[in-house]
């Protein structure tokens, strides 16, 4: 007799024999009759026992024993529609116990109330859970729907190595020393990012991978300090060569996945307008809420605070909450102040629109200011205007871009199954780092610069923009690629650009110059965070839930308690002591 899964029985098979295995869900022993519910990876099904030796062996099974059953399948008196296979049970004629289990360290169901360290110590069991299951299930789906499709376009997936030599420009590495060249040490790739260039230089033409990457960074709820990317690169494309082709695998990953068609081409938001409209390079679009400039509005304002931002060139800008005025109380709004304060604002000034106009400024205001503001913003009444000003640009839009996607959650703005995609482009090469006194790169420096901003690469670093895109779901960066520099000269500009010493280049990125100078073709691609894709088609906000063993945000597995002490004669091999 052939094993079935559980999950596939329907009324269709009602008097047939079957064999099946897994693991006891629940079992109710009504004395004389026994129902257990048998879970595998495809679903529950009821099994009866009755009388004999199958109900003696069924009312003392424990639950998650191991079982091997066999039995006819019946029509159920009862039906139970919450499951596939609520038509139908199975009457045991045999039941066997491969293994019992003993007392769980917390429930086997998607409503357990176990904290989630919990279940990461028994990651196992959490996964025998549904939604873990399933969501590793999507994660597979996605992994082969990309395969699949990257195959059928000619692309050829190929293994770039894990122990690569450290080349510090983004987040910090993961080292792992090596014993044979003492003192000398691998570092874990952050992405294979040369490596895929080099694969280019080697004529592959199309590369792709799904590869593990690593980083050393700040953990936040979509970041993993191991995580995947599905990462390509093509030669002799540009821009829109890569985004068409991404847009059409995302296109066969939802539709696999969820059975969602998802219209092309996706729209294209060039970065300066995301930042100046959403306040974020990665503008969640499932609600409107643009941010508004309304410093025309008091241009000529007697209200000292504002009448300073303007003149120290400074800007003021708003969000306006349609109807809601009356949902917030003065408690609320201070909360909200609080929350713009944690990106930096000063304060949060608030207008409640009405016949008469209240809110915490509404004394300070001139009349005229406030029929104008009701004009440029065609405010109706109960909206309610919230406004960030300040003489730095950049405070004011995140700190009105982190609250709009607040009261985009809060007043639940948000459709459920929505997916609004986008792709982010022409972003600037570089951004200011106050805490290294220097430009980075924004992207990587392997990032080409717009044809039109190649001297700016050192005449102008604030206003050179590149051919960097994103691509943006939901509000997540689900994926980022550019066009790279091929050209050596360009590359070293780069790098004068980046204040990187020839010494610095010479010493990291040495091998790769090297490799530009002969015969480098145009090349660019991009790499989609599986992770973070995952979570978006499973619709979890923690990245830990579509990971099959993940690391908590100190970057430790709870259940094999890595990272750990390691014996005193494996640090002597390698020449490591510790300082601590
Ligand atoms: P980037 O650094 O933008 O680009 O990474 C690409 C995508 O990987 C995902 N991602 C992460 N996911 C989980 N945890 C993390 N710590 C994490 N960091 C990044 C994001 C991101 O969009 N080599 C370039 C790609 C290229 O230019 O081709 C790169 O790595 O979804």
């Amino acid at each position: 007799m052939k094993k079935i899964n559980n999950g596939s029985l329907t009324i269709n098979h009602v008097n047939e024999q079957v064999k099946l295995y897994g693991w006891v869900q629940k079992k109710r022993d009504l004395g004389g009759v026994c129902f257990i519910d048998l879970r595998d990876r495809s679903g529950i099904v009821q099994l009866v026992a009755r009388e004999g030796e199958c109900y003696q062996i069924a009312s003392t099974l424990k639950s998650e024993s191991v079982l091997m059953v066999t039995g006819v399948v019946c029509e159920r008196e009862s039906k139970n529609k919450n499951i596939s296979t609520g038509d139908i049970e199975v009457e045991l004629t045999h039941i066997e116990v491969l293994n019992s289990s003993s007392d769980l360290p917390f429930e086997i169901s998607d409503d357990t109330t176990a904290l989630e360290d919990t279940r990461l110590k028994y990651r196992y069991l959490d996964i025998r859970r549904n939604c873990i299951k399933n969501n590793l299930v999507v994660r597979h789906k996605i992994m082969m729907a990309a395969r699949k499709f990257l195959d059928r376009e000619e692309f050829i997936e190929v293994e770039t190595p894990v122990l690569c030599k450290s080349t510090p420009e983004g987040a910090r590495d993961y080292l792992v020393p090596s014993r044979v060249n003492k003192g000398r040490f691998y570092a874990l790739p952050q992405s294979p990012q040369l490596f895929k260039q080099l694969l280019m230089v080697g004529g592959m033409e199309r590369y792709f991978q799904i590869a593990k990457c690593f980083r050393d960074e700040d953990l936040r709820s979509d970041r993993q300090p191991e995580f995947t990317q599905i990462d390509l690169e093509m030669s002799f494309v540009n821009e829109e060569d890569v985004m068409n082709l991404t847009e059409r695998l995302l296109k066969v990953i939802f539709k696999e996945v969820k059975g969602i068609d998802i219209s092309l081409p996706l729209r294209r938001m060039k970065y300066d307008e995301a930042i100046k409209l959403y306040g974020s390079d990665k503008p969640d679009l499932r609600f409107d809420m643009p941010i508004y400039d309304i410093g025309c509005v008091f241009d000529n304002t007697e209200f000292g605070v504002f009448q300073k931002v303007l003149s120290e060139g400074g800007i003021i800008n708003c969000l306006v909450a349609k109807g809601v005025a009356s949902q917030y109380s003065r408690k609320k709004l201070d909360q909200l102040t609080e929350y713009v304060k944690k990106y930096k604002a000063s304060g949060l000034a608030y207008l409640k629109i009405a016949d008469v106009v209240s809110g915490s400024i509404a004394k300070v205001v001139s009349e005229e200011e406030v029929a104008s503001l009701k004009d440029v913003l065609s405010l109706e009444d109960n909206d309610l205007v919230l406004i960030v000003a300040d003489k730095n640009y950049n405070i004011v839009k995140t700190a009105l871009g982190a609250l709009r996607c607040k009261l985009g959650k809060d007043l639940n703005l948000i459709k459920k199954d929505d997916y609004q995609l986008l792709w982010v482009v022409e972003f600037p090469s570089f951004e200011w780092s106050e805490e290294e006194g220097r430009y980075l790169a924004c992207h990587h420096p392997f990032t080409a610069p717009l044809d039109s901003d190649i001297d700016k690469l050192i005449t102008d670093k604030k206003h050179c923009y590149s051919k960097a895109y994103d691509i943006v779901i939901n509000g997540y960066e689900a994926g980022g690629g550019s066009i790279r520099i091929h050209d050596e000269a360009v590359q070293e500009k780069m790098f004068e650009a980046l204040e990187l010493s020839a010494d610095d280049v010479c010493e990291k990125f040495g091998f790769f110059v090297e490799a530009l100078k002969y015969g480098t073709p145009p090349h660019g691609g991009l790499a989609l965070g599986l992770d973070r894709l995952t979570m978006l088609l499973t619709d979890t906000d923690n990245i830990r839930d579509v990971i099959a063993f993940p690391k908590t945000t100190s970057a430790s597995c709870l259940m094999s308690e890595c990272p750990n002490v390691v014996s005193s004669e494996q640090l002597e091999e390698l020449a490591i002591s510790v300082n601590e």
